[in-house]
């Protein structure tokens, strides 16, 4: 169980005994249940004629109240303060984050790569640290993604952040995160992802002073796992290695900013007590942590290997059965066993457009010049695969059981091209000359 009030100002060092204490509750789209308090809860209905302990009964609803039951999410929060009682939000800048639809640019057709986002010099919380790199859809229609990296040294304190525009993946490449929301408290290392559900407030603290990482902003339908079809009943991400967190709540009445990103634009109000103060809640509307070294790689083991969508961790689907709105891929250490194979990922023109990161090692599509921290934008039907060391080395390399095993590279792949941001394209640290990791692939052809 959560505890109740622990203090937010401390260092790292606090946040991290903190993280390191944690429970949770495990599986993916489960029932959840938890209560901070016991006897919080309401037995046998939602919203009793009075709630127990004095509490507030309300509902979170994260799709329609008539979407089908197996895609429907709400949760039942049980609350000191209803969140109706908040003052006006205003207007605050939107620093460097943007939202769909993006028209600064041209939809570009070239292959984009950047070095890492330099980490901050000026103190910098995870929202002021948010950059967008660009994306696709629109925010207000609930279509398309955002992406962003983000770069901070420091927690957020007397500060609240809730994302109306869409849920939010968080993939930290360096620097672990505490993260305290609404429903509970959630810790992730470089190598896990967060799931933060639409609408649901939390305060990002840092573990390592420093921190660094990718967001998918998923305005369109909430992330679920992927079908398996013939693959069965296991594998991939397993439900039961996500975990959501225990109730926990926090009963400060001091002044705290809650930003709310609404519409493309940060909002925010000064609330007279902290809104993470749920004491109890039940449902399926809930963050997660996922370690994705718990994925389940699956791959051939005759010849070829498979598309890409093997490797999906989790999928926003679109109204088009089987086009994903955005699907979260992982390339997890792995075996490549096949015979006469071209192992490393093939050269391809995807319809999909692709958005690569790397939180570590190397990428086996790469020998060089994709960097931890690093990214890729590979658009619509834009050509792309293994660079020319990469194909000569792969060409030629005795087929042998090989472990790929030394990086962990990930991508959001979206039904849209991503439209960068004028600030991603004019970045200092994004690299002039991508194209030239192609040149030099020698012809071979003889007639
Ligand atoms: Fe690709």
């Amino acid at each position: 169980m959560g505890t109740t009030h622990d203090g937010v100002a401390g260092g790292s060092e606090a946040a991290r005994k903190i993280a390191a204490g944690l429970t949770y509750s495990p599986g993916f789209g489960n029932e959840h249940v938890s209560e901070a308090v016991t006897g919080a809860l309401p037995v046998g209905r939602n919203s009793p004629q009075r709630a127990p302990l004095g509490l507030y009964a309300e509902q979170l609803s994260g799709t329609a109240f008539t979407e089908p039951r197996h895609h429907n999410q709400r949760s039942w929060l049980y609350r000191i303060r209803p969140s109706a009682a908040h003052p006006a939000f205003h207007r605050i800048g939107n620093r460097q984050l943007r939202t769909a639809p993006f028209t600064e640019v041209e939809p570009d057709p070239n292959r984009l790569r950047w070095n890492p986002l330099p980490l901050p010099q000026a103190p910098t919380d995870f929202v002021d640290g948010l950059v967008t790199v660009g994306g696709n859809g629109n925010a207000l229609q609930r279509t398309g993604i955002g992406i962003h990296w983000y770069a901070a040294n420091r927690s957020m304190t007397d500060r609240v952040f809730s994302d109306a525009d869409g849920e939010l993946l968080i993939v930290p490449e360096r620097g672990g995160l505490l993260l305290r929301t609404e429903l509970g408290l959630l810790s992730a290392e470089p190598g896990h992802v967060v799931l933060i559900p639409r609408g649901i407030r939390f305060r990002v603290e840092l573990l390592d002073g420093e921190a660094r990482g990718y967001v998918c902003e998923n305005y369109g339908q909430p992330f679920r796992l992927p079908e398996l079809g013939p693959i069965g009943a296991n594998g991939l991400a397993n439900a039961r290695d996500f975990l959501a967190p225990v109730a926990w709540f926090e009963d400060r009445d001091e002044p705290v900013e809650v930003v709310n990103k609404f519409g493309g634009n940060l909002w925010a109000a000064e609330y007279s007590h902290s809104p993470l103060d749920v004491v109890a809640w039940h449902g399926n509307h809930v963050p997660y942590v996922y370690n994705l070294n718990r994925f389940n790689v699956l791959g051939s083991i005759s010849y070829d290997h498979p598309d890409p969508s093997i490797f999906t961790v989790l999928t926003s689907p679109s109204d088009t059965p089987g086009l994903a709105n955005a699907d979260f891929v992982v390339f997890a250490p792995r075996w490549l066993v096949g015979e006469d194979t071209f192992r490393p990922p093939y050269f391809h023109r995807n319809v999909m457009s692709e958005f690569m990161g790397l939180v570590e090692g190397a990428y086996d599509a790469k020998a060089e010049g994709f960097v931890p921290g690093g990214a890729s934008l590979h658009n619509m039907m834009s050509a792309h695969g293994p660079d020319r060391e990469t194909v000569e080395a792969a060409s030629s390399a005795e087929l042998k059981p090989h472990k790929v095993d030394d990086g962990l590279a990930f991508m959001f792949e979206t039904r849209w091209p991503v439209v960068p941001t004028a600030q991603a394209l004019g970045a200092d640290h994004r690299q002039p000359g991508y194209d030239a990791v192609w040149q030099g692939l020698e012809r071979h052809f003889t007639s």
